[in-house]
């Protein structure tokens, strides 16, 4: 294998404390069960460093006083730091510890400070110089990795060179567990000390040394170990500090000569399966893994298998953007998690915003992963299916039935949306009602859905998704009350995915009323639960219906709500929601002009002492969504059973309207316009495409990358191409296309399994699209382009011309 080619490499040159954040988020490496962010060795916590590691689905409660009321909050934990590797050089020979200081980036500025992450082989080079006091040169070189083979085993390789000088270096090699979750400033007054009962020590041998703790009050234990060897010469010694377990070594260095200290980790949680204690388990395993050199070469073959099933070929940078938002998808949801209980995580495993809780963002994930790694979406999916049960005591608390699903998830699946949330701008905690936001359950009958259309897994269907389903559709019916006057069903009292808006001005109660997305979506999933529960077999029909006490007049009830929901409507336009249309305009170029970045417009109206409810802004694509869910033909369909007519006119009426009146305050609504724009304002829609591309890696969202990266964006620029620009839908059995021109991005290949074929590719370009099907015993891949049906076969392609208006 050579050397790793520069689209596949991103570079960061220079040490910049303000930058520092972002780098960690955009270098964390992670393999599906844990990530750690891309922090400084030799640093700990600090306004500059934010090092982190997290295991997917470790969660831990605790509670704290905010603006005078107790609050409790689950976070995704900030685990055990296992980089901890500092130098220095020692002056004398005595056996004690030296007293010269650490060398760190921000006590000895680096001479050369680069970053380099090969996505090819998942690891995070970095390279320094460092001058002492006494004008000592020291070169150091990193290589890192977390095991994309062996999920609970990472690697820091660490070169020593003396320039000139000869002497010995003092290196501590650590496992820090005195960490807490600090990463993100608006959080800091609640509470962030999750890990207890530090314990420490030594194993038999002397270079392995061990921490173990656990979480305070989800229990959690956590086993963590380190091997550290070097190949210089050197004695090594135990020295733990409170909390804190470490290895000192003195290697001797002569100018021009190498020294390599190796420290290979091993991290297990009692959430594991196949262990019998955490600590045990992680101390064994690292006294079992290979070399450096042979962990890396398992490691790089693993990420190998994961680009081929994930092949991608989108030229330019463009492209270059593209893989680094696969790379960052895939260490948060790579095979492993197939056999784990997690969701998908907003923020991905790289920070701590939004506290590592799941949300609707999977809506923008599994789409993408249905058609690479559908073993990964039924697992994310049976997270949601372990938790039906307490959306269904949620819907029953509410006075409810079915199952309401809530809008943020962490271990057990109970509403984990904070009562308040912090204002950074006035410094004021408001009531936070974003929990209304009960459109996360279309969301997931939305993949549930895809998932079955993408892989034909009857057995998932008939049963985990039947069920879930059912009881998703079942809280639409209940939900929606019957409004006489406008002969319509209505649903009251929610946020759509526009949060800004929360409540009616002046109005007492929080929501607004008949949330057009909420309800259109709603209707779908009643119309494809009806669908499925009549597909189902007749004996799993009946057991289902006797599990769930359904009764043939509550269908009756679904195809009237399904056929009866209200979609609001002000001149000639789709409204957001009820009375959207009578709100007042914002002055949006006076906005602009006074602030710049008016992307959170809620905070600044707030610090105004005005609010964002009065006006007609959203935070983030809304209406729009229903163009990102549906193909254009289905949308007409879907509002023709409503009773409604939506033609193209008004359609590209309706995303103007939203165009002018949208801050995009998520990076998720850059993404949705990116997908609505090219089939009805081309001209727009490459500079949406490109902010969504943009999103993390220049964090548009001001500073929010440096706490985790925004994951459904990510993912969803992927699917962009996937199924955005070539219309690429799973459905009734065949793959249909419908691409679309965008000229910017106009010829690309990329690879999917589809229905136990593996590797499909497909290639566009402006003119035509080959498909071509790898030999198997299977079926041959049914293909609708243009109302034209083919046929591929297995081993065979097939090239289709495309008609382009
Ligand atoms: C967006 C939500 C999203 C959440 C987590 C918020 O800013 O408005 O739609 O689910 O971030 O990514």
């Amino acid at each position: 294998m050579g050397a790793t080619p520069p689209a596949w490499t991103w570079v960061y040159e220079g040490y910049d404390p303000a930058e520092e954040r972002l780098r960690e988020s955009l270098c964390a490496l992670g393999n599906g069960y844990f990530a750690t962010r891309g922090a400084v060795p030799e640093c700990a916590a600090d306004t500059v460093h934010s090092p982190g590691t997290y295991v997917a689905g470790c969660y831990n409660r605790l509670e704290s006083e905010v603006a005078g009321r107790r609050v409790q909050n689950e976070d995704l934990v900030n685990l055990p730091n296992w980089l901890p590797l500092r130098f220095r050089i020692r002056d004398g020979d005595t056996a004690d510890e030296s007293t010269a200081p650490w060398f760190s980036p921000d006590t000895h500025p680096p001479l050369d400070h680069r970053l380099a992450l090969d996505l090819r082989a998942g690891v995070l080079e970095r390279t320094a110089r460092y001058v002492d006091g006494t004008g000592r040169h020291l070169a150091v070189r990193q290589l890192r990795l977390v095991h994309m083979g062996d999920p609970h085993l990472a690697a820091l390789r660490t070169e020593f060179t003396a320039e000139d000088w000869s002497g010995r270096l003092e290196v501590e090699s650590a496992l820090d567990g005195t960490v807490a979750n600090t990463g993100v400033a608006r959080y800091q007054q609640l509470a962030g000390r999750h890990l207890t009962h530090v314990h420490t020590g030594t194993a038999p041998g002397g270079d392995v040394v061990w921490l173990r703790c656990r979480t305070s009050t989800s229990d959690i234990r956590v086993g963590m170990a380190a091997r550290t060897t070097t190949d210089g010469d050197t004695g090594t010694a135990t020295a733990h500090a409170p909390g804190r377990a470490r290895l000192l070594l003195r290697p001797a260095l002569e100018p021009g000569r190498t020294v390599t200290v190796d420290k290979c980790v091993a991290l297990h949680t009692s959430r594991d399966p196949a262990i019998s204690d955490p600590l045990h388990a992680a101390v064994d395993r690292v006294c079992r893994a290979p070399g450096f050199t042979a962990l890396a070469a398992a490691h790089r073959a693993a990420w190998e298998q994961l680009w081929r099933a994930c092949e991608l070929d989108v030229p330019g940078e463009a492209g270059r953007i593209l893989r680094l938002h696969l790379f960052h998808l895939l260490q948060t949801l790579s095979p492993h998690t197939a056999d784990l209980d997690v969701g998908v995580p907003a923020r991905g495993l790289h920070g701590e915003a939004y506290r590592g809780h799941v949300f609707w963002d999977e809506l923008f994930v599994l789409p993408y992963l249905n058609l690479h790694l559908p073993e990964v979406s039924r697992a994310l999916l049976a997270y949601r299916h372990r938790r039906l049960e307490q959306a269904c005591f949620a819907a029953r608390d509410a006075g409810r039935v079915g199952a309401m699903y809530p809008w943020q998830s962490g271990s057990d699946g109970r509403e984990e949306t904070q009562r308040l949330h912090l204002n950074p701008r006035s410094g004021r905690w408001l009531p936070d009602h974003s929990r209304l936001q009960h459109h996360v359950g279309s969301a997931i009958a939305y993949n549930v859905w895809q998932y079955g259309e993408a892989t034909g897994d009857a057995e998932f269907m008939h049963t985990k998704g039947a069920e879930m389903l059912l009881q998703i559709a079942r809280f639409w019916a209940d939900a929606a009350t019957w409004d006489g006057a406008r002969g319509r069903y209505r649903i009251l009292g929610v946020v759509g995915p526009d949060e800004y808006h929360d409540a009616y001005p002046d109005a007492s109660r929080p929501g607004i009323d008949d949330n057009t997305y909420t309800n259109v979506t709603a209707a779908w999933v009643l119309a494809r639960a009806l669908d499925l529960l009549r597909s189902l077999p007749e004996p799993r029909r009946r057991d289902l219906f006797e599990r769930t006490g359904l009764a043939d007049a509550e269908l009756d009830l679904w195809q009237d709500v399904s056929r009866r929901l209200l979609v609001p409507w002000h001149h000639g336009i789709i409204s957001q929601f009820d009375g959207f249309g009578e709100l007042a305009e914002l002055a949006w170029d006076r906005y602009r002009e006074a602030y710049g970045d008016i992307r959170r417009l809620d905070r600044i109206l707030e610090a105004e002492g005005d609010t964002v409810n009065r006006y007609q802004a959203s935070k983030q694509a809304d209406v729009l969504m229903l163009g990102y869910l549906f193909a254009p033909a289905e949308l007409r369909r879907l509002f023709g059973r409503l009773g409604y007519e939506l033609d193209d006119t008004t359609w590209r009426r309706t995303v103007d309207y939203y165009l002018r009146r949208t801050s995009h305050g998520s990076t998720l609504s850059s993404v949705v316009h990116a997908w609505v724009l090219p089939r009805v304002r081309r001209a727009e829609a490459w500079r949406f495409c490109q902010e969504a591309l943009a999103g993390d890696i220049a964090d548009l969202q001001g500073g929010t990358t440096g706490e985790g990266i925004h994951l459904g964006a990510m993912a969803g620029t992927l699917d962009l191409v996937q199924r955005g620009l070539t219309g690429l839908e799973s459905r009734g059995g065949a793959l249909r296309l419908d691409p679309v021109p965008l000229p910017e991005l106009s010829r690309f290949g990329l690879s999917i399994r589809y229905r136990g074929h593996w590797g499909v590719r497909l290639a566009l370009s402006t003119e035509r699209l080959r498909i071509a099907v790898p030999s198997s015993d299977r079926e041959p891949i049914h293909v609708v382009l243009g109302g034209r049906t083919v046929s591929v076969a297995p081993g065979e392609s097939c090239l289709l011309p495309l008609c382009r208006g």
